[in-house]
């Protein structure tokens, strides 16, 4: 499907739960009383707004949270989802702290790739960053996920001056022992975000100049217009990618939609708009989604540390 500026809309991120067994300072506020959530989707309400959402033309689903992994129907729903005609591809973002005993159940429940997020090497700046995340878990559900057999393995890294801007190269260089991508976002001030410096907020290409030796993996080509821009170090067997948010955007190129676990579409990550499909039957849900590519802004509005409030909610109640 179409959206007003001729943009295909084939993809949407559902988040499954809000709940998550990490508090990140980039995603979790520190209080989350009264932050408006309505009712949650019902395992039916996903199967049927993803049905509808294929009818109209999304192929790639990508399930989120918070932290997917703690849903408690997650191997039934991910099944269920890559059963859904039209569905293609079903991908997954997580923490990777249950990942060890969940990724080989994963694959066998149709998903086939796997994003995990990882900001620093150091166990005790982990457990800082996450409000007491085990480092360990996370390690054990990255070597789960590669033997599993997923298409593509990838951790995120999200860039924080001052917290691993010191740890470029050592994550960057785990392509060179893993079969990964490792991949460097840039931090989005968002609401709820725990106080960051100004110099927090450092740009992708801070990773070029870190790693000079760093080759341009297939510049231009369709593989390449997404929203990371990829590179690979010299004998790597995984590519390195920038993802710029912030110092650039990919709206031009944006395809996606996201469905948060309360049953609001929302147009854009960085627009408070949404649109309500909780309790609807499959044709309501069908004039919501559509409604909703038909309200996809042209371009995000600006992005500024001072103000972390492009919308109202928190990384976590929308889907990282
Ligand atoms: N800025 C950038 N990325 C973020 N994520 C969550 N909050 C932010 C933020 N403020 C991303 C992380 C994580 C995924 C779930 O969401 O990359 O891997
Ligand atoms: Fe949880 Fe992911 Fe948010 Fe961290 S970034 S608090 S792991 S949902």
């Amino acid at each position: 499907m179409k959206d007003r500026f001729g943009r295909e809309i084939n993809y949407l991120r559902l988040s499954v739960t809000p709940e998550c067994n990490l508090r990140c300072r980039y995603c979790r506020p520190e209080e989350e009383e009264g932050i408006r959530c309505g009712a949650l989707l019902t395992e039916d309400e996903m199967i049927t707004a993803v049905s509808a959402a294929a009818e109209l033309g999304i192929t790639k689903l990508r399930i989120t949270g918070g932290e997917p992994l703690l849903y408690k129907n997650i191997l039934s729903l991910c099944n269920r989802i890559s059963a859904v005609p039209g569905i293609v591809e079903t991908a997954i973002t997580t923490n990777g702290t249950n990942l060890a005993a969940l990724a080989k159940p994963l694959y066998r429940a149709g998903v086939r790739r796997v994003n995990i997020s990882l900001d620093t090497l150091d166990p005790g700046k982990y457990a800082d960053m996450t409000g007491g995340g085990d480092i360990r878990r996370v390690l054990d559900g990255i070597g789960a996920a590669l033997d599993a057999g997923f298409k593509t393995v990838k951790l995120n890294a999200v860039l924080i001056g001052g917290f691993n801007d010191d740890e470029i190269r050592a994550l960057a260089e785990i392509t060179k022992k893993m079969p990964l991508d490792v991949r460097f976002i840039e931090l989005m001030p968002m609401a709820g975000n725990r106080v960051f410096s100004e110099d927090a907020y450092i740009p992708a290409d801070t990773v070029l100049a870190a790693l000079p030796e760093l080759e341009p993996w297939k510049a231009g080509t369709e593989e390449n217009r997404s929203t990371a821009r990829l590179y690979r170090l010299p004998g790597a067997y995984g590519r390195v990618g920038l993802i710029s948010p912030v110092s650039a955007d990919f709206c031009a190129f944006c395809s996606r939609l996201r469905l948060t676990a309360d049953g609001m579409v929302k147009p854009c990550l960085h627009s408070p708009a949404e649109y309500c499909l909780k309790g609807l039957d499959k044709d309501g849900m069908t004039e919501v989604f559509w409604k909703a590519v038909q309200e996809k802004p042209l371009r995000r509005g600006a992005l500024s540390p001072k103000a972390n409030n492009t919308q109202p909610r928190p990384m976590n109640r929308i889907g990282g």
